[in-house]
């Protein structure tokens, strides 16, 4: 009902159903959002033999309905793994079509550098989130600008940039589910919102989101992880994985951490993935 009242000018039809087949039919975009959502005291990761099993049935619900040109963004937690299962049971749809959302932790991120040098939030471009949407991400303030300036200048304080503001972004998903007993509905819903539009709709800006590593250009991310990269689209959905960043080596721990928890999930999830 609230989807009718959006009078959005693009929806043409709405239809509900319990299949997966039916729901990918012929589908440009599917967003992966029906996973069961994380409660307070949990990891996402907890989540992953709960929601991993969904993912291999719309893996293949896309690849046997959807459109040739099918790209999937998958948010139902642990969004980089229940991703990387859909798209190894979807044979035939290209690695290069798959994305789990880190949009939301690129928003959060950039509110709180905005909040941090007291300018308006469109002032903080270049935020990238490497690694994992979960406690051991990595948002990289130092590659980030504000009003053009690196980060860093603007906000002189190492010890704040490097410790409290990941922290702070690391911490936001628990933090909302403590302070509202749920998980974040409309902060998500939002960065879906930007994830696709940044997508489909290339504004040469770079962005956050999380997509199978490629074997050159990936950083030394094992082949086929789903990795949080800073991405640019060259045209509506050709998106490329932005190279030249180099780390500190205190930066590159933490991507090492947040690439060595997500082999640990691929290594839990090891039967879902034909
Ligand atoms: C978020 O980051 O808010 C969502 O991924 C929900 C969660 O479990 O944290």
């Amino acid at each position: 009902m609230e989807l009718e009242d959006c009078a959005f000018p693009l929806v043409r039809r709405i239809l509900r159903t319990s299949s997966a087949d039916e729901a990918f039919a012929g589908a440009n975009w599917g967003l992966l959002v029906g996973a069961v959502p994380r409660r307070e005291g949990m990891e996402r990761r907890d989540l992953l033999r709960i929601n991993g099993g969904i993912f291999t049935t719309q893996g293949q619900a896309i690849a046997a309905n959807a459109a040739d040109d099918v790209r999937v963004l998958v948010v139902g937690n642990p969004c980089n793994t229940n991703c990387l299962i859909a798209a190894a049971n979807a044979p035939g749809v290209p690695r290069e079509r798959w994305f789990a959302m880190t949009m939301l932790d690129e928003n959060r991120g950039r509110s709180q550098l905005a909040a941090r040098a007291r300018v308006a939030v469109e002032e903080v471009r270049d935020l990238a989130i490497w690694g994992n949407h979960s406690s051991t991400q990595f948002p990289d303030a130092y590659h980030a600008t504000i009003s053009g300036r690196p980060a860093p200048e603007v906000i002189r304080d190492e010890d704040w940039l490097q410790e409290d503001f990941v922290r702070i972004v690391q911490q936001r998903g628990a933090e909302i589910i403590k302070a509202r007993g749920q998980s974040s509905a409309a902060s998500a819903a939002n960065a879906v919102i930007d994830t696709v539009r940044r997508i489909a709709q290339p504004t040469g800006e770079l962005f956050s989101a999380a997509v199978p590593a490629p074997l050159r250009g990936g950083y030394d991310v094992p082949d086929g992880l789903v990795f949080g990269y800073p991405l640019r689209a060259a045209a509506p959905g050709q998106v490329e994985i932005v190279q030249g960043i180099e780390h500190e080596p205190w930066a590159q721990a933490k991507i090492d951490r947040t690439r060595d928890e997500l082999l640990e999930e691929r290594e839990a999830v090891k039967d879902l993935i034909p």
